[in-house]
């Protein structure tokens, strides 16, 4: 493994240890549950200055980025990528993208966190090595993240992404038979095109859950700048709507004229869970908060929603529905736990982003990339048995950098067979 090898686009992981909090974000003064559309918008203003597109090339912009990304997400299979850092996403099932989209899709996607919530970062990755988690990470308020997720799926058959512009990036070949191909080493270049843009704030006026989650499509056909000013809102969030079993959602919007391009038809008769926010590369049986509130390490007996729910039978048997929803449409707060009674060393205040660097770290653990100490949060989430028993000590990737024990950049281990990834890791969004 090359150390220092970052991604063809160079993210920032220099995390501020102040923010000014003098000026107001844009989209302080705008209501999300009456101007949904409006309050996305304003969000986006924010990321669309700090972005460019740079050929095939997604990157900061030279003169102004202020997002930074999260440490030891280059970890494990579904590990980020060489070219744009790109982390490999749950792939859409079949109808998920479109009435006639196929199986075997790939999303992948790159999250940042804005200066206020890079504070944060800051303070747990002071010692990357051995990150400090508090028992409650907690957000500032208006706190903003932003997630861009590309797919492969053919233009031809979700035909919003006709003319979109062109990725290229270190993706997984087509499986063979049915088995897909997940090995980093065995990644090929392919293509990939913007499918959705998710955001996330902090919001003090978000009182049901502390945060509001949106999302936006590619929508073509291309113009302008032909990434930005092609994005058209989805979906937002506020709240799971706890306790609804039925389609009279309140606590979410989604633009009705998305109806019959996201969603309305048989295998997608909604974008999240009887009408909740969620984007299409999402599992139709959750949706944004519903994951994201199940931040935490360890986790809980439940993780996220997975595909156990049956949407042909389950759908139909009210106490199945009431179930589902009663497990997974709570409204948490950011500083309330998502299955309080069982024992947890961090909450990680809907940062799934966090939940996997824990995980992923501790996986580089146990495989030998990172050797030394085992790190604080492994041992208190229980990696630590399984560390004892399979670390290989190949090299220190903390140490090895001067004695400082702080990694200015992030290892990019997608290419080196050197340090096989554990195959028990679950890869995001299930
Ligand atoms: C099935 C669970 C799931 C659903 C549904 C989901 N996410 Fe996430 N999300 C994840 C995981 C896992 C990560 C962390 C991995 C990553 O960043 O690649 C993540 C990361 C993010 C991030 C980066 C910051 C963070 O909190 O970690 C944002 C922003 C985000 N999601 C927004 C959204 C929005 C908006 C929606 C709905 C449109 C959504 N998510 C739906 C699982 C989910």
């Amino acid at each position: 493994m090359k150390y220092g090898q970052g991604p063809a686009a160079a993210w920032r992981t220099d995390y501020p240890s102040e923010v000014n909090t003098e000026v107001a974000p844009p989209w302080a003064s705008v209501n999300f549950e009456t101007d949904p559309a409006k309050y996305m918008a304003a969000v986006l203003s924010t990321v669309r200055t700090d972005f460019a597109v740079k050929g095939d090339l997604l990157a900061p912009n030279e003169t102004r980025n202020e997002w930074w990304i999260s440490p030891w997400m280059d970890f494990t299979n579904a590990g980020r990528e060489r070219r744009m850092a790109l982390t490999n996403e749950r792939g859409p099932k079949p109808g998920d993208l479109s009435p006639t989209s196929g199986d075997d899709y790939q999303v992948w996607a790159v999250g940042f966190y804005n200066a206020r919530g890079a504070t944060v970062l800051g303070s747990i990755f002071d010692d990357e090595c051995d990150p400090f988690f508090p028992t409650a990470v907690r957000f500032p308020d208006q706190t903003a993240s932003v997630k861009f997720l590309f797919t492969n799926a053919s233009p031809d058959e979700v035909t919003y992404l006709k003319g979109a512009p062109e990725f290229k990036a270190y993706i997984n070949p087509d499986p063979v038979g049915d088995r897909p191909e997940t090995r980093p080493e065995k990644r090929i270049l392919g293509t990939l095109r913007l499918l959705q843009v998710d955001v996330a704030v902090k919001d003090p006026r978000a009182d049901a859950t502390d945060w509001v989650f949106g999302t936006f499509i590619w929508r073509g056909p291309a113009r302008g700048d032909k990434f930005f000013d092609n994005l058209v809102p989805a979906s937002l969030q506020w709240g799971n709507d706890p306790g609804v079993y039925d389609m009279g959602i309140q606590q979410s919007w989604i633009n009705p004229r998305l109806k019959g391009v996201t969603h309305g038809w048989k295998e997608r008769p909604f974008l999240g869970f009887n009408g909740r926010a969620n984007g299409p590369a999402d599992n139709l049986r959750s949706s944004c908060l519903s994951c994201h509130s199940t931040a935490r390490a360890p986790a809980g007996h439940l993780r996220q929603v997975d595909g156990s729910f049956d949407m042909d039978r389950d759908y139909y048997t009210q106490a199945k529905v009431k179930q589902h929803v009663d497990s997974w449409f709570q409204n948490i707060r950011g500083n309330e736990l998502f299955l309080p009674t069982e024992p947890v060393t961090t909450n990680l205040d809907y940062s799934l982003q966090l939940e996997s660097s824990i995980i992923r770290l501790c996986n580089a653990c146990i495989t030998g990339a990172l050797t030394g100490p085992t790190p604080k949060i492994c041992r208190e989430t229980g990696f630590q048995g399984r560390i004892e028993r399979v670390v290989r000590v190949t090299r220190s990737m903390c140490t090895d950098k001067a004695s400082s024990s702080r990694l200015k950049t992030t290892p990019f281990a997608g290419f080196s067979s050197e340090f096989e990834a554990l195959t028990t890791i679950v890869p995001p969004r299930q």
